[in-house]
């Protein structure tokens, strides 16, 4: 069947590795190449400490967007994000970026509603980065009926 294989000259150190399971001089799991351990455990603790340093700051921020939430938009989206105003939309679990493009755009008049572009006027990037968080952030169960 087809071609015998070429002749390898120096066997890739994968190889090799197996070869010393072939010949019984190693029992148990594939032994990990020891240059990726160290690039692994590098690897881990710079992952670690970026999630850490996340971990915190979007905590602060979103308990920061809560209580913004809470005093400034609640009133009429309601106190989760479910509005009971037919005239309010629900903002429970939109996704991040919809939220924050919203409310840009209300802030800079590229959209428009008498009571939105009100309270959007005075917010800061960061306030409206903590408010999306916190509306997206907000778990909404769907039942189709
Ligand atoms: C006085 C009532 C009222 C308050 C207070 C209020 N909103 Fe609204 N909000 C509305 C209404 C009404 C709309 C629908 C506007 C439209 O049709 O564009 C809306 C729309 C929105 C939308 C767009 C939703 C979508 O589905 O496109 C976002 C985002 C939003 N509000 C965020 C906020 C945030 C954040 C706050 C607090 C800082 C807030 N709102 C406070 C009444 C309110």
């Amino acid at each position: 069947m087809g071609h015998p294989p070429a002749p390898l000259t120096r066997l890739p150190p994968s190889v090799a590795r197996l070869r010393r399971f072939e010949g019984g001089r190693r029992l148990g799991p594939a032994e990990p190449d020891p240059r990726c351990l160290w690039l692994r455990l590098f690897h881990s603790v710079r992952i670690a400490l970026l999630l850490m340093m996340a971990g915190t700051a979007s905590a602060a921020d979103l308990e920061a967007g809560k209580a913004r939430a809470a005093t400034a938009c609640a009133v009429c989206h309601g106190p989760v994000g479910l509005s009971m105003q037919p005239n309010v939309p629900h903002l429970a679990g939109q996704p991040l970026f919809y939220l924050t493009e919203q409310l840009r755009n209300y802030r800079s008049g590229k959209r428009a509603n008498e009571v939105m572009s009100v309270i959007a006027k005075p917010l800061t990037d960061a306030e409206i980065d903590n408010l999306a968080l916190w509306y997206s952030s907000l778990q909404v169960r769907v039942e189709a009926p």
